[in-house]
């Protein structure tokens, strides 16, 4: 006989099901990063956020491979209470030295890293203005360290600006992203900073589809989050800031304070990537140029895309139903492009989202284009 839990559970998936939002695991076999097996059908994947294919990278693998052996695959413990190793140090250093600040500290995922620094630096004094596109990482953040917030339509700097100029608030923080996951476009972090000078607030920006696509100038922003996930190809996330900030933020961040740390060889493999993104920018070109030829390719198809600013190329569709059933279509046709709906993105917003790496050969891009061509 079922719990009453279990046929509330029933009932609430029942209403998913309905508005078309229910979700479920898909098992993939992924080869290469790009191509998988999916019930014993082949499939080519415009899924995923691995844009260099630096999860794959010999020298990366080689790293995780090395280190795994040398210190074992878990970490332990939080590094405040097991101490930290020379893989921690020797990353975090690459980190901030890639990004031009003074110092950085990782975290053991890029949704822990907004979490941890963006409620050690709030307070009650505090209120944070941020674009209403910020991924629910930055949000939960906002809403479990309690501080005060104010949202701006998406890239509406002219809003942001009046926000600024209404709060009262002793401290204020400026909050978006460099790339904007779902929409793929870019902040404008110059006006963005001109506007955090004005009006003496920080600019937090998180760079979690920027880092490895986009080489952008950071020397105006005060605290940059990101990933390890993505391009870096591996798992973790990481603060950037000034020594000062970073104390506080190791200091204060519960999710760096109460979480295991990354384990050594994940820091070694993040490490490995960082030094290939620096020393083989053959791999960011030949990204740039699966971007460009996917737009090109797709404006030809009658799709009414954006000019690309990142890796992320959003087909909107709008109904969720309608998505749906373009993944499903694209699926039969051995293409995989996620339908990405409510709450990822707002309700009406349901869109195709195709991501780009730089692993595409040009006969993915020709699959990808055949089967949307038969939308
Ligand atoms: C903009 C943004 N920030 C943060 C994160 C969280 O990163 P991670 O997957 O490393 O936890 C994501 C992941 O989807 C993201 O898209």
């Amino acid at each position: 006989m079922k719990t009453t839990w279990q046929k509330e559970a029933e009932t609430e998936l029942a209403g998913l099901k309905d508005k078309n939002l229910y979700r479920e695991l898909r098992e993939l076999e992924n080869e290469d990063g790009i191509h998988a097996r999916f019930k014993g059908k082949d499939v080519t994947l415009f899924c995923g956020n691995d844009y260099l294919g630096l999860s794959r990278h010999p020298r990366v693998k080689a790293a995780a491979i090395k280190a795994a052996e040398k210190w074992g695959v878990g970490a332990g413990a939080a590094r405040l209470t097991s101490g930290s190793t020379p893989s921690h140090h020797k990353l975090e250093d690459k980190i901030a030295k890639h990004k031009g600040f003074e110092r950085a500290l990782v975290f053991s995922a890029g949704y822990l890293a907004n979490v941890g620094a963006l409620a050690a630096i709030c307070d009650e004094n505090t209120e944070v203005i941020f674009d209403k596109l910020c991924h629910a990482s930055l949000i939960d953040a906002l809403k479990l360290s309690g501080v005060n917030y104010r949202i701006f339509p998406h890239a509406d700097l002219n809003k942001c600006e009046a926000l600024l100029a209404k709060s009262e608030a002793k401290r204020k923080i400026i909050l978006v992203e460099s790339v904007f996951g779902m929409d793929g476009d870019v902040a404008d972090l110059k006006k963005l900073a001109d506007l955090k000078d004005k009006y003496g607030a920080l600019l937090v920006v998180d760079d979690a589809h920027g880092t490895g696509v986009i080489d952008f100038a950071w020397e105006r922003i005060d605290v940059l989050t990101g990933t390890l996930s993505k391009a870096v190809g591996s798992i973790g996330g990481f603060v950037c800031a000034s020594n000062e900030l970073i104390d506080l933020i190791l200091n204060r961040a519960r999710p760096f304070l109460f979480a295991t740390a990354l384990p050594p060889m994940i820091c070694e493999a993040a490490y490995e990537a960082f030094c290939v993104m620096e020393e083989e920018p053959a791999l960011h070109e030949r990204l740039w140029k699966n971007i460009r030829s996917a737009y090109e390719g797709l404006k030809a198809l009658g799709f009414e895309i954006e000019k690309p600013q990142s890796a992320v190329l959003p087909v909107i569709l709008g109904d969720e139903k309608k998505t749906l059933d373009a993944f499903q279509k694209l699926l039969e046709q051995g293409v995989y492009v996620p339908a990405i709906r409510y709450p990822t993105v707002p309700k009406g917003k349901a869109r195709l989202r195709i991501t780009i790496s730089a692993l595409h050969a040009e006969s993915d891009l020709n699959k990808l284009f055949a089967a949307m061509k038969n939308l």
